[in-house]
């Protein structure tokens, strides 16, 4: 979503008249996106920031202005800090104003010395004031959902990106055959609970992802279909028919179960025990028998025993996922399970990931291996690690690099597998 939100940031600029630079110090205007999901990634705001200042104090010294901004969700949870610990910053705007930026800026010269600061939720959609979500072709994301009214009770999202919102259908449709016009030939449709998307259509018509998916697949030229991310108490057996039904819908799916212990899912407020969530994976397995899961693993909530642990892995075993994300608990500041009092000591979190990762990895690893020799449909649109090599993604997000030319860029070609590594694939072109 905050690569999303970046380009979006882009777009208004761009509007505006500025352009890019990929050389900070010659930027005269510099804004971070930012995540508060874990203390990590929100303490790398503040190291960031320190950075971006010596090199406005450079540039002053040249005599040149640079206006600093931060933008997204460590603003909507800390607004005060950043007047405090860093007033140098201009601007900081939540994730659900920077629709506002055009006037923060004309607003910057008039500041007095304190930081514009706005978090507001406000009542308009922010995407009703966007600029045009212009095809960079290949894979373009589009957003149809934002905020969570699950409050997993780790999680800042609810408190950040506010509560459930659903754009209309029409906008999203009109969205995806302007991407797809301009150039895209797959389109991700995201949002924190994607699949509790309930958009109203022309009549008023509360629908679902499904219905949108069925919608999207009709768009001429539009080859691949993703949704990001799910939850799995709202996947409909609607949605599992759309794995069999379309064949543009990628066989792939991020599907978050965050632990495969009963009693931590309850104290974490997930709305599905393991047996509900493997019950899905079943179901989905069986609308295509060719389907690849993902998921995000949290380790180390409070009260998580070695008996909660081994539940974990036992997910693992079971499902063999064929890529995953996994994460140890932090304590995130106005969340309920940051005042847990059963909190896990931080060496065992991290022995627990390491095991939890090296199984993880064993599956991809194995997942990979099975891919050489195969022939993949893969879409390149990156540019690959050394000169004369492009970067695709096959059909269930693996990275393949290949050797190729630019006239195969935003193309999907069909590719050989020919190595595999943990993290990527590599291939080579089919010759007809
Ligand atoms: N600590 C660790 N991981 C977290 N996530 C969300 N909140 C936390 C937290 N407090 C993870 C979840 C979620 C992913 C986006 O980030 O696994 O699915
Ligand atoms: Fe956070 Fe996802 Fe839970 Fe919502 S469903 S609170 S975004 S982890």
């Amino acid at each position: 979503m905050n690569v999303y939100d970046s380009k979006r940031i882009g777009d208004i600029l761009h509007n505006m008249g500025y352009a890019e630079t990929s050389v900070l110090h010659d930027a005269d205007l510099i804004i971070l996106n930012t995540c508060h999901i874990r203390e990590k990634a929100a303490e790398k705001v503040f190291s960031d920031l320190g950075r971006i200042k010596k090199i406005k104090d450079e540039r002053a010294s040249e005599g040149k202005t640079t206006v600093i901004g931060v933008i997204g969700c460590v603003v909507q949870a800390e607004d005060e800090e950043i007047a405090r610990r860093v007033p140098y910053v201009d601007f900081a705007m939540g994730p659900l104003t920077y629709h506002r930026l055009p006037e923060t800026l004309l607003n910057i010269s008039r500041r007095q010395g304190t930081t514009i600061i706005d978090t507001e939720f406000p009542a308009e959609a922010k995407f009703d004031f966007l600029p045009e979500n212009s095809s960079l072709g290949g894979c373009s994301f589009l957003a149809i959902q934002e905020g969570c009214n699950n409050f997993c009770t780790y999680c800042v999202v609810p408190y950040t990106r506010g509560a459930e919102y659903s754009r209309p259908v029409a906008d999203v449709i009109g969205e995806a055959k302007k991407l797809v016009a301009t150039g895209s030939l797959e389109i991700n449709l995201l949002g924190q609970n994607v699949n509790s998307y309930h958009g109203e259509d022309v009549f008023g018509k509360e629908r679902n992802i499904a219905y949108l998916i069925r919608e999207l697949a009709k768009i001429d030229g539009l080859k691949r279909i993703r949704y990001t991310t799910s939850y799995p108490a709202d996947i409909n057996d609607d949605l599992i028919a759309c794995h069999k039904d379309i064949d543009i819908l990628m066989p792939y799916l991020h599907l978050p179960i965050q632990s495969g212990s009963n009693k931590i899912l309850k104290a974490m407020n997930r709305r599905h025990t393991a047996e509900d969530y493997l019950k899905v994976v079943e179901k989905l397995k069986k609308a295509n028998p060719k389907i690849g899961m993902s998921s995000d693993f949290i380790v180390g909530f409070p009260g998580e025993t070695d008996e909660d642990f081994q539940a974990t892995l036992d997910v693992v075993n079971e499902v063999k996922y064929i890529q995953a994300y996994s994460f140890k608990y932090s304590k995130r500041p106005g969340t309920p399970a940051a005042v847990f009092n059963n909190q896990v000591l931080e060496k065992i979190k991290e022995e627990r990931l390491q095991i939890l990762q090296n199984l993880l990895f064993s599956y991809q690893l194995k997942f990979n291996k099975e891919s050489i020799g195969k022939i993949m449909p893969v879409l390149f649109d990156m540019k690959g690690r050394h000169k004369g090599q492009l970067l695709g993604r096959t059909p269930y997000m693996q990275n393949l690099h290949a050797d190729l030319d630019a006239s195969f860029f935003n193309k999907i070609v069909d590719i050989k597998v020919t190595n595999a590594t943990t993290n990527s694939l590599s291939g080579e072109i089919i010759k007809g």
